[in-house]
């Protein structure tokens, strides 16, 4: 059998909830319900094989367009699932984290985030990240504004500005960039997430709605990847020989 590599940082479009329950005659609430047990699971297992961090698209930027009563459902929800995680957070060793602006959650999602932050911080297994209120666009024009206010403010000089200059003004500045991207429900777009940090992952794209993706076909996700020969712009190793 071929061996398996395990992606150092896999990170997740987790969609097709709506989907799901339409395809069932349930309220679109219920297919959140079923995601959010969904991502108890794929936490797990990716604690379980080895991965180091798990970046998931939880909430974007844009998702406050939805109606009011299922963005509410999703802020009860997330609090729901933080409160009940944290016991397996802290016995599987997880570190849990946020990227995205937080400052807009409401008071008590974002009294339970600051908690499990604070109290999973020293954890050493799984970094587990969940993007709330992200989106990439925002994050890159932050990072911008904050090096212009450092170079006005004599800090750095805009000549010294490179790439680990930029990285370290973005929200992930102390996470790897995605080895391995999937995308749930079969849809073809990055909708907004890790823009930079996608630059050289591999995109893993598949038609299962997110509440049915399971250890099972983040097992094949990983195969898949196992497969895929990464080359970060450089000829193929093989074409060399050839
Ligand atoms: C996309 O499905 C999913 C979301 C916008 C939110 C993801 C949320 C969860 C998985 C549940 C809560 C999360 C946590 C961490 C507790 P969609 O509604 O866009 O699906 P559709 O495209 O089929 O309508």
């Amino acid at each position: 059998m071929d061996k398996i590599t395990i992606p150092e940082h896999i990170a997740i479009i987790m969609d097709g909830n709506g989907r799901w329950a339409k395809k069932r005659g349930l309220p679109r609430v219920k297919g959140h319900y079923e995601g959010a047990k969904g991502v108890r699971g794929i936490v797990e297992s990716c604690s379980d094989i080895g991965v180091k961090y798990l970046t998931l698209y939880a909430f974007s930027t844009e998702n406050w367009k939805r109606p009011k009563a299922e963005i509410w459902a999703l802020m009860a929800l997330l609090k729901r699932f933080l409160k009940a995680e944290l016991k397996t957070m802290m016995k599987n060793d997880i570190r849990f984290k946020t990227i995205g602006d937080i400052k807009k959650l409401p008071s008590d999602v974002r009294a339970e985030i600051k908690s499990v932050t604070k109290k999973t911080a020293l954890n050493r297994g799984l970094t587990f990240i969940l993007a709330l209120n992200y989106g990439s666009r925002p994050e890159i024009v932050k990072a911008a504004r904050a090096i212009a206010k450092e170079c006005v403010e004599g800090k750095i000089n805009p000549s010294s500005i490179d790439e680990s200059v930029f990285e370290k003004h973005l929200d992930t500045c102390d996470i790897p960039d995605p080895d391995l991207l999937i995308r749930t429900s079969g849809e073809m777009r990055i909708s907004n997430f890790l823009l930079w940090q996608l630059s050289y992952s591999e995109f893993y794209i598949t038609d299962v709605l997110w509440p049915d993706f399971d250890k099972k076909e983040l097992k094949k996700a990983v195969r898949e990847y196992s497969k895929r020969e990464r080359r970060f712009g450089e000829t193929r190793k093989k074409a060399v020989k050839e």
